[in-house]
């Protein structure tokens, strides 16, 4: 079992939907069982908050349910998951500024490493943009997910079952 924690800043449009879309591709490898997967935000603005309706919206647009509440990232985060994944550099630093132990920053790092070969990896944030900017990060978010679950798990829909 691995337990993976997606994480932004206010965690109402990218984590939940990076959460959302991990979840959507393992049912479709029939592979639930062997994750546990959450998100939550380095900020406090949103606690207790849905998805920004922007974001439901697009995630049903593209045959993907979403439904999660937001909560804030704490230290705790770092013994209750195996992998945390940042969304973008601000992100990543304000995790990695809570960790205690060496081998906790080692649970740490961008998804949008696990690319197709661009230079970037931030998933931009769509707070303050229109739909295209909702579409941008959805499909940023499937390929990094896709890559990482091929790369990191060997698990493609061709070893699927
Ligand atoms: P997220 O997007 O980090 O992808 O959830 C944002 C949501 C809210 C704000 C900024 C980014 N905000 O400033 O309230």
């Amino acid at each position: 079992m691995t337990k993976i924690l997606f994480v932004c800043l206010g965690n109402i449009c990218r984590s939940p939907l990076a959460e959302a879309i991990f979840k959507h591709q393992i049912a479709l490898l029939g592979k639930q069982n062997l994750f546990i997967v959450d998100s939550c935000g380095t900020s406090n603005y949103h606690i207790g908050s849905p998805p920004d309706s922007r974001t439901i919206a697009n995630a049903k647009k593209n045959g993907v349910k979403i439904n999660h509440e937001a909560r804030q990232f704490c230290k705790e985060d770092f013994n209750n998951f195996d992998l945390i994944f940042a969304m973008d550099n601000s992100n990543l630093r304000n995790i990695k500024s809570l960790a205690d132990k060496p081998e906790h920053l080692k649970k740490v790092s961008l998804l949008r490493i696990y690319n197709d070969g661009e230079s970037n990896t931030e998933v931009p944030d769509p707070y303050y943009g229109n739909e295209s900017h909702f579409q941008e990060v959805f499909d940023i978010l499937d390929f990094s997910i896709k890559n990482l679950l091929e790369k990191k798990f060997n698990l493609s829909p061709t070893v699927a079952k």
